[in-house]
């Protein structure tokens, strides 16, 4: 096929049935973009776009602008009786090009597929942070953990700073929907959303996302031993507490946490497969 024939165009409303059919079969039907296509199509913050070829609808993305130089890439589907075609790297390309002249320094996206990390990889992106994702479930009976205010949490960056592991997140936060810079201005963010739990006497640190289902969502983890087992408790008790299932928590392989996730009652919901923050430099 030639994808000189491809155009991108702002998704529409009247798109809603030709991308459930996209998207019907994209991990065994529990794709997430048909729950999110009416935020997506009425958010001008962003560029949902669809690829046609002679009219039809066969690729979507989007391209999210969500901190200064930054720019979030997702969504990225491709029809299934039109894949291997290049239609992806088209759209891809057009992308990076579109996000290189409205001046971002760079562009982030996560991925668990090997498809698209072929893809990501081919197209220059490296990847910054793999990690693995564990599942705590809900615990009656317990304390949820503290919800730091702004000034308080930044206080938290020289622990942060020189927790064991912190390498391993290479000066980002790893959040699915959005991988910002880890500094003290971001766990300032963070805890203005009340995205952040402390352990006691702030030894230990979890920095929270909006989940996806009915759980807690945690991103990245700071301390180690008790203090962290503890917090990793609290995240249950308040799993519980808040009506949701489970806590789960994304650490990259290796990090000195596992051992305390092990002991605080968590384990592997995906031992196989890593999802992984790539990162594109476009300057
Ligand atoms: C991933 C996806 C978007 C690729 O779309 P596509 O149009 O088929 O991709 P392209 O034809 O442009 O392929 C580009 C490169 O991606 C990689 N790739 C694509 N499909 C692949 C597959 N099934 N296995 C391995 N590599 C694959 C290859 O490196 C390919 O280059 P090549 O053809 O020169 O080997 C499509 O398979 C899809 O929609 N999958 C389901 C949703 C998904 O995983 N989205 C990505 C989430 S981040």
């Amino acid at each position: 096929m030639d994808t000189t024939e491809l155009t991108l165009r702002p998704v529409r409303p009247a798109d809603r049935e030709r991308t459930l059919e996209i998207t019907k079969d994209v991990w065994e039907g529990r794709d997430y973009v048909p729950r999110v296509f009416d935020r997506w199509v009425s958010d001008a913050g962003a560029e949902f776009q669809a690829a046609e070829i002679e009219g039809v609808v066969v690729g979507l993305q989007r391209l999210r602008p969500y901190a200064p130089g930054l720019i979030w890439y997702e969504g990225l589907r491709v029809a299934g009786e039109s894949r291997r075609r290049g239609i992806a790297r088209a759209m891809l390309q057009a992308a990076i090009a579109e996000a290189h002249e409205q001046g971002f320094h760079e562009m982030r996206l996560a991925t668990r597929d090997v498809p698209a990390i072929r893809l990501f990889e081919s197209a220059g992106f490296k990847a910054v942070v793999e990690m693995k994702w564990w599942r705590g479930l809900r615990v009656e009976g317990g304390e949820p953990a503290r919800i730091p205010e702004p000034g308080e949490a930044r206080k938290l960056w020289p622990a942060l700073q020189s927790s064991p592991g912190v390498e391993l997140y290479a000066g980002i936060v790893p959040d699915m929907n959005g991988a910002r810079d880890l500094s003290a201005e971001e766990l300032e963010r963070l805890a203005a959303g009340g995205l952040i739990r402390v352990g006691p006497g702030g030894r230990a640190i979890a920095l929270l996302r909006e989940p996806w289902g009915q759980n807690v969502a945690v991103s990245l983890l700071a301390g180690r031993g008790g203090a962290l087992r503890e917090l990793l408790m609290a995240l249950r008790f308040e799993a519980d507490a808040d009506g949701l299932n489970h806590v789960t928590v994304n650490l990259p392989p290796g990090h000195p946490a596992e051992e305390d996730l092990r002991a605080s009652g968590y384990d592997f919901a995906d031992a196989e497969h890593s999802a992984f923050v790539y990162a594109l430099k476009l300057d």
